[in-house]
């Protein structure tokens, strides 16, 4: 079997609101191999970002990860303390954030921005990172990369600050890419086009990338397996094709009929009644059951386990092996 690249066992990561602690994430466990792309989907406010915060240990200040490994590449990354993490970040692991326009720093030139990192991760003079600043622009399509790495972020439109983004993050060759909402704020051209030159650095550098997305299109064209968020939990973990042909969790399923397909004529789509619980208000048992059709009282009771439905497919459902057969 293939070596983990990354490896996250029973994660908790908890926030403090009003003098209490709140969970956001909780007992979530993934892991990514090399030159693998797995998807992480979910309503707003699930815990996606705060997952790939916990990996990156970029959380706010108001945190605390109370429980858990991250061990890339054989390093449990909750044991580095700041300076470990500073060696690592860029190099083994680098993300690319969801809101690019507030993680470029608008007072700084490009260049500036680029090159500190490179700087930072290699032994090289100022000529040598200006040099590979410029080829990583040209690598993400940038047609001028003189230009753009004489600009501020204001003076450049948002597919390119997305492509700076990109650039940055792949600048010192990670093996690990977090990739949060790459391309929401983008249209469809320059999506497409983002999405293309992630596969391409895949490809060519067998990176690992986590790509976490609305849009489940875009799972099924890139990713190879998908995990499924609800409530700071995985509900669901299956490979791409089982995902979309055989949804075995209630709450995967209205995500999948949730999405319009072409040509089929329908009008209004299906969408989740309800919405997610608040975090200092988690329902007992299973936290989707408010919102599910089949919810019965042991759903309302008792918190389902994540369980094997059949070789690397799991989901926590305790009615999941009879819904099938009731629809
Ligand atoms: N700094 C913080 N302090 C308190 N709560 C927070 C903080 N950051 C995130 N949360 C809470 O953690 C939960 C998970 O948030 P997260 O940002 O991970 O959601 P998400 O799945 O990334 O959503 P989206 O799809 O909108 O990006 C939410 O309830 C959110 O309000
Ligand atoms: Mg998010």
């Amino acid at each position: 079997m293939a070596e983990k690249l990354l490896e996250v066992k029973n994660l908790r990561t908890e926030f403090k609101r009003d003098k209490t602690w709140v969970t956001a994430v909780n007992n979530v466990s993934f892991s990514i191999e090399r030159g693998e792309i797995l998807g992480l989907v979910g309503e707003s406010g699930c815990g996606k970002s705060v997952t790939s915060l916990s990996v990156m240990r970029l959380l706010a200040r108001n945190s605390k990860i109370s429980n858990g490994e991250v061990i890339l590449n054989g390093t449990d990354l909750l044991k580095e303390d700041k300076k470990g993490m500073r060696n690592i970040r860029g190099r083994e692991v680098a993300m690319i954030f969801q809101e690019p326009m507030n993680s470029l720093n608008p007072c700084m030139k490009i260049e500036k921005q680029l090159t500190e990192a490179i700087l930072l991760h290699n032994d090289f003079t100022k000529e040598q990172a200006h040099q590979r600043a410029y080829d990583v622009l040209k690598s993400v399509g940038i047609p001028e990369p003189d230009m753009t790495l004489k600009s501020y972020p204001h003076q450049l439109s948002g597919g390119m600050c997305q492509r700076v983004m990109i650039a940055m993050a792949m600048s010192c060759e990670p093996e690990l890419l977090i990739a949060d909402e790459p391309t929401t704020a983008l249209d469809v051209t320059i999506q497409a086009q983002i999405l293309e030159l992630m596969e391409e650095i895949r490809e060519k550098k067998n990176t690992g990338i986590l790509m976490i997305t609305h849009d489940l299109g875009v799972v099924a064209e890139m990713c190879s397996r998908v995990v499924v968020m609800y409530a700071g939990r995985i509900v669901e973990e299956a490979p791409v094709k089982e995902l979309f042909s055989a949804p075995k969790h209630p709450y995967t399923q209205g995500l999948i009929a949730s999405v319009p397909k072409l040509g089929s004529g329908v009008e209004s789509l299906p969408s989740i009644p309800g919405s997610v619980p608040d975090l200092s208000v988690m329902p007992k048992g299973c936290k989707f059951a408010p919102r599910c059709k089949y919810a019965t009282d042991i759903c309302r009771e008792k918190e389902p386990e994540l369980m094997t439905v059949e070789g690397i497919h799991k989901c926590r459902c305790h009615h999941m092996n009879d819904l099938g057969k009731e629809a």
